[in-house]
């Protein structure tokens, strides 16, 4: 008996890496899988059925599958990959926001075509293929569904030439959170994945980093995200909601959320004479938190 038995799951650009491990990882729990891909290259340019191959994978398992091939780019491909859900099982229960593409430039050589492409892909594509779901939620008053939205380390931390990605990476945090917020008298949750992983979008930045790429060894690998995302869509995450989960090179992690960490007040408008002192306090302050947190967030062996 899996965990994830009665279950259909929608899970988007999920013909390779990170999507496809939770989409048999999901399966081999029991759950019904919509596999979606494009089959795009890694700029977002082209398109494929790589989806039919994993939908064959998990078949060969003994699960169910349906391979879609929109695009999380426009509405009519969020309705369209939802609708697959609904013809093909009747229902939807989880739905991973996990397609993704890089356009990497720094801002001074970054056309408009590269800025909107990634919005597109990334932050739109969650509203494209959320918005059916969560209709769907409140029009079935259907409870217990689960959405899980991939971030990353370039919105949450910063990275040198991924202003569009690193932008849109951010803005996926803060549609969990609000989104986590809305559907919460529904017992539905909605987190957010920072995942680190060798694929075709990572692979040359990680050999170029000088680190050599081994494809056995499990820390390296995507399917390391996928017992994380499966555990979330589980009951006993039921109370899990509005959470930043980090797993990359074997960690498992959780990012803290963004909150006022010192403060002052006044009576007055600020003059620039206090401001000459308390933004560099705060400043400082915010330095030696950095610090507690980071010892804090070593990883202990379990
Ligand atoms: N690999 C990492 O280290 C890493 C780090 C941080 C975040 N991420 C995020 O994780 C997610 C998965 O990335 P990955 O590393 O597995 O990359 P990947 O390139 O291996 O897989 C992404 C898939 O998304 C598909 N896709 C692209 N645009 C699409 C569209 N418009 N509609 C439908 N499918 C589309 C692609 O065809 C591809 O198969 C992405 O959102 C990525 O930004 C990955």
């Amino acid at each position: 008996m899996g965990r994830l038995n009665n279950k259909v799951a929608i899970i988007t650009g999920a013909g390779r890496g990170i999507g496809k491990e939770i989409c048999l990882y999901l399966a081999k729990e029991g759950a019904k899988i919509v596999v979606n891909d494009l089959g795009g290259d890694r700029d977002g340019s082209g398109g494929g059925k790589i989806a039919d191959e994993v939908v064959n994978e998990i078949n060969d398992l003994g699960s169910e599958a349906v391979a879609n091939y929109d695009s999380v780019g426009t509405v009519e491909g969020g309705k369209n990959i939802f609708n697959s859900a609904m013809d093909a099982f009747g229902q939807a229960d989880i739905l991973v926001n996990n397609a993704g593409i890089l356009r990497d430039r720094t801002l001074y050589n970054m056309e408009e075509s590269d800025w909107d492409v990634i919005m597109e892909v990334h932050l739109k594509g969650h509203y494209n293929c959320t918005r059916p779901l969560v209709r769907y939620i409140r029009d079935t008053n259907r409870s217990d569904c689960r959405i899980i939205n991939m971030s990353s380390v370039s919105g949450l931390f910063g990275n040198f030439g991924q202003v569009n990605y690193g932008a849109a990476k951010e803005g996926i945090a803060g549609f969990t959170r609000s989104l986590a917020l809305e559907v919460a008298k529904y017992k539905c949750t909605v987190n957010t994945i920072s995942p680190g992983a060798a694929t075709r979008l990572t692979i040359d930045l990680i050999e170029a980093a000088g680190r050599k790429y081994d494809e056995n060894d499990w820390t390296q690998g995507p399917e390391q995200i996928a017992p994380v995302v499966a555990w979330l869509c589980t009951d006993a995450a039921k109370d899990i909601t509005s959470q930043i989960i980090h797993s990359q090179g074997g960690i498992l992690g959780i990012m803290q959320q963004p909150a006022i960490i010192k403060s002052f007040t006044t009576d007055n408008l600020w003059s620039l004479d206090q401001l000459d002192s308390l933004i560099p306090e705060l400043v400082e302050t915010r330095k030696f938190h950095d610090e507690e947190v980071a010892e804090k967030g070593a990883p202990k062996k379990v």
